[in-house]
């Protein structure tokens, strides 16, 4: 099994679409409402990709993960969306094609997307969960990224769901 950390490229748009939409039916079934989940659509997803890809305003920094040559994965990071202390950078999304899950192939996209963060200049990490995504949790928990007590209530996908605050410190300096 060979896999690639890389930058993403505008040409992977079609193959992250899916991997989007699918790692969400599967992660959130049971979760987030059924007709909600059903209406993601792939194609639409990576439409949004294409026109964003080249964004002036976009501050993050997507990387893909490749198995054998497919792009199976994605993660995104960069300035913090709230308000945090100073120093701290953000682990927007990281998102597997449920077909490769528990393989390690997460673990090595954490990683880079930590490594990406602590060279962008960020002392602390962190990032949202939805708490019932048990497993996110304890992958996060498995990393060393663990609850610090933060949460909110997102209403973005229809019926509100708690999330919590998980995060780290980058560097031996505080
Ligand atoms: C969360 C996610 C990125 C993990 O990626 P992964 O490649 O499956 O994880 P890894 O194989 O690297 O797992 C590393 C460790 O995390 C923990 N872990 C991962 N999946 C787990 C599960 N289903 N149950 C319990 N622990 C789990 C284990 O400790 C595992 O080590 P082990 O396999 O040696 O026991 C992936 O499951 C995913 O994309 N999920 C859907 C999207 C999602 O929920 N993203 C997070 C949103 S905030």
């Amino acid at each position: 099994m060979s896999v690639v950390i890389r930058p993403s490229r505008l040409t992977d748009s079609e193959e992250l679409g899916s991997v989007h939409v699918a790692a969400w039916q599967a992660a959130y079934r049971g979760i987030m409402p059924d007709d909600y989940l059903d209406g993601l659509d792939p194609v639409a997803n990576a439409r949004r990709r294409r026109r964003n890809f080249d964004d002036p305003s976009r501050t993050g920094t997507e990387l893909a993960a490749e198995l054998d040559g497919r792009v199976v994965g994605f993660s995104y990071f960069g300035p913090p969306r709230d308000e945090v202390p100073d120093g701290w950078g953000e682990l927007w999304v990281i998102n597997l094609h449920p077909g490769v899950w528990r393989r390690g192939i997460g673990t090595r996209l954490f990683a880079a997307a930590v490594d990406g963060l602590r060279d962008a200049g960020y002392r602390h990490g962190y990032l949202w969960v939805v708490a019932d995504n048990q497993r996110a949790v304890e992958f996060y928990r498995r990393q060393g990224w663990v609850s610090d007590g933060a949460t909110k209530i997102d209403q973005r996908f229809g019926p509100p769901v708690t999330e919590i605050r998980c995060s780290a410190r980058l560097t031996d300096q505080q």
